[in-house]
């Protein structure tokens, strides 16, 4: 069965709510493409005003992060129910920028997994290695540890809706793009590593998304990738480029 290609925006901490909605106004002409599932995951202070930008059009939204817990004392977080009630279908969980910056680790990660999917939450679980792992060979070890710690606990059923993007982090923001092979290398791991933690069918329904440095010009050839499922787009999605990915 062929998986359904999802290219998702990462808007990161960009765009004021005015700002949001101009630029959704501006993209929707552009991202009108029924065969891919269109994502924009925004900042949360965006999340209702993008909702309503986007309704009776083809892009769904996304946030960009959340907490595992229900409700209560968390000063300065959002949870699941809060998203989903305002109208979000995906959470980015485990950027790497969240990962470094926020210290957050992959106990606190595959809380927030779980939460996101028992809610209805779509996960978009990103994982991704350092410059300095890559030269160290260690690559594929890494990411199936993040993969497989990422997801303790996680059925083969949930597992085959949720979205893993691959973003080795010295491809985020630097122009300076995985080769195709070293994307479809490392995606490839990535369904085998599912396989074997689950089962063939299970990884050949999850989607794998490719992100770091992706643009116009180089999007078609990695979703052409047999394990490409698809990008996660930063920079470039806050650009009218993001038309051009998405119906590239
Ligand atoms: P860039 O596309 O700006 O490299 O960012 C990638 C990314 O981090 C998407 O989540």
């Amino acid at each position: 069965m062929a998986r359904k290609k999802i290219i998702a925006g990462n808007w990161k901490m960009n765009m004021t709510p005015s700002q949001a909605v101009k630029l959704v106004e501006e993209l929707a002409p552009l991202v009108k493409n029924d065969e891919v599932d269109v994502v924009y995951c925004v900042p949360a202070i965006d999340i209702v005003p993008v909702v309503e930008a986007v309704k009776g059009s083809n892009v769904q939204v996304g946030a960009e992060n959340m907490y595992f817990e229900e409700s209560g004392a968390y000063t300065g977080e959002i949870s699941a129910a809060m998203l989903v009630d305002a109208g979000v279908k995906y959470v980015i969980i485990g950027h790497s920028e969240r990962r470094d910056y926020f210290k957050e680790d992959d106990a606190l990660l595959n809380k927030k997994v779980k939460k996101a999917i028992e809610a209805g939450l779509v996960p978009i679980l990103c994982c991704g290695e350092s410059l300095e792992q890559r030269e160290m060979g260690v690559t594929m070890d890494w990411i199936r540890f993040q993969i497989k710690s990422d997801l303790v606990g996680v059925t083969a059923d949930q597992v085959k809706d949720i979205v893993i993007a691959y973003e080795p982090i010295w491809a985020i923001g630097t122009g300076k793009t995985a080769t195709t092979e070293q994307a479809e290398e490392v995606c490839k791991g990535i369904r085998e590593c599912i396989a074997e933690m689950y089962d063939q069918a299970t990884a050949d329904a999850v989607r794998i998304q490719y992100g770091g440095s992706v643009n116009a010009g180089n999007a078609a050839e990695l979703f052409a990738q047999p394990n490409i499922d698809g990008g996660l787009v930063g920079g470039a999605s806050l650009k009218a480029d993001f038309g051009k990915i998405v119906c590239y």
